[in-house]
């Protein structure tokens, strides 16, 4: 008799109840079994001994262009890279064209994803001073993950900059906003910084750490007084993570893999506009920061903030060169090395791109390796050592700031709800991507 669709077999399963080899057994896209499991009952086996078995990697902070900017980045070519990177979800971001700001643009955005969805997606709902009395009702919308508030302006139109309107977002729903703090006020004073400049390394200077550490100070204020839950974006900064630190009942963190990794001045002489994103990459003093933040447990994810440019528009002279880079494929290669370079454990990783993004915005069945949960599942194989190669990358942009980096720790296989959509580096199957689905209005 047929019990399982699917048998993970001997993998070293990273369960809530601890790090152990064991079977799992999923039926009808759920885990129906984890322990010794009868090979016999399977209908397909994947023999996972010597692969570490994680609860599906989901990244919550994408932006895949479309529609708009399909030269950059579609729905089609982000999801498939999503899926050769380990990642089992998304969240995708409203700066795209026309701004994902009411329910038509969110409906177009999730029918163009269902027609060819590598992994599952959700999409965000960008704030606007002129949707405000709407948003309570849009982030409830199938398919939505929330509300996007962007403090200071970054590639696209989507702005939110003085308190009256960001209260005003706030004070409008009652789901987790996610924020990108940077304080456009001191943008525009010191904006002639980048312009004299015109090289791409005044660019963290522009953006200064004061910019973050203001927006982020004000963010809280606003918080406190409205008491609406907010997941505050890429932080760079020692001073915002103690800001942070003490907003815990309301603020969730999130960090990306390229601020843990690269480091000012070097990337930008090594990478030149490639390396320029918003908030910017800064000097390792900040970068340490940011790694004890996630050691003492102030990080609750890192995101990816896949944020496709090409390479012609990379090349524009600074600062008309647009601000991003992509890291959908490259964030959990990227992470497992820092596991095996021994900055955190696999368990602490699972927190962070899994347990920590299901627990934080309400993802039903997700981010537990756990009976009953989706068998949406990532295998790793931690000694891998593989080189990060631009022509492994789905990405329309075509290029990776990471080519040519050697990683230790990949991605082996990507399994949604029973179903093996990616194994060694190779798409399998018929895209059967789905939006995912939310508690009600509700996360932690
Ligand atoms: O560098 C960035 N690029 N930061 C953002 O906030 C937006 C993103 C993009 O969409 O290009």
């Amino acid at each position: 008799m047929q019990r399982y669709d699917l048998l993970i077999r001997q993998g070293t399963l990273v369960t809530p109840a601890g790090v152990g080899q064991g079977d799992v057994g999923i039926r009808a896209g759920r885990i129906v079994a984890i322990g010794e499991l009868d090979p016999a009952a399977a209908g397909e086996t994947v023999e996972a001994l010597g692969l570490h078995v994680l609860p599906g990697v989901i990244d919550t902070q994408v932006h895949f262009r479309e529609p708009g900017a399909e030269h950059k980045e579609d729905l089609e070519h982000g999801l498939k890279g999503a899926a050769l990177g380990g990642v089992t979800a998304v969240f995708e971001m409203p700066n795209t064209l026309p701004l994902t700001t009411d329910a038509e643009r969110l409906a177009d955005k999730i029918e163009r994803a269902g027609a060819n969805a590598a992994c599952d997606f959700a999409f965000y709902v960008g704030a606007t001073p002129d949707n405000v009395g709407d948003l309570a009702a849009l982030e409830r919308r199938p398919g939505c993950c929330g509300v996007k508030i962007f403090m200071g302006s970054s590639t696209g139109d989507l702005l939110i900059e003085d308190d009256e309107t960001l209260r005003a977002v706030l004070e409008n729903g009652s789901r987790r906003v996610a924020v990108h703090a940077e304080d456009e006020n001191r943008l525009r004073e010191r904006f002639a910084i980048a312009e004299e400049s015109a090289d791409v390394a005044a660019h963290a200077e522009w953006r200064d750490a004061e910019t973050a550490i203001r927006a982020t100070g004000r963010l809280l204020e606003l918080v406190r007084q409205t008491g609406r839950r907010v997941h505050v974006l890429h932080i760079t900064t020692g001073a915002e993570m103690e800001l942070l630190a003490a907003a815990k009942d309301l603020a969730s963190v999130e960090v990306t893999p390229q601020h843990l990794t690269l480091a000012a001045p070097e990337c930008y002489e090594r990478l030149g506009t490639r390396a320029q994103m918003n908030p910017p990459i800064r000097e390792t003093a900040q970068q340490a920061a940011l790694w004890r933040a996630l050691a003492a447990g102030i990080v609750d994810i890192i995101g990816s903030d896949h944020a496709p440019h090409t390479l012609e528009e990379k090349a524009k002279p600074y600062p008309q060169s647009p601000s991003g880079m992509p890291g959908v494929q490259t964030l959990l290669p990227l992470l497992l090395d820092h596991v095996n370079g021994g900055r955190l454990s696999l368990q602490r990783l699972v927190d962070l791109v899994s347990a920590g993004p299901a627990r934080l915005f309400g993802i039903i069945g997700r981010g537990r390796l756990a009976v009953g949960y989706e068998g949406s599942l990532t295998l790793v194989d931690m000694r891998a050592k593989r080189r990060i190669e631009e022509s492994w990358i789905a990405s329309r942009c075509g290029w990776t700031p990471f080519a040519g980096m050697t990683v230790l720790g990949w991605p082996h296989a990507t399994v949604i709800r029973g179903q093996v959509v990616m194994r060694d580096d190779e798409l399998v199957g018929a895209p059967i991507g789905q939006p995912l689905r939310f508690f009600e209005g509700d996360s932690a």
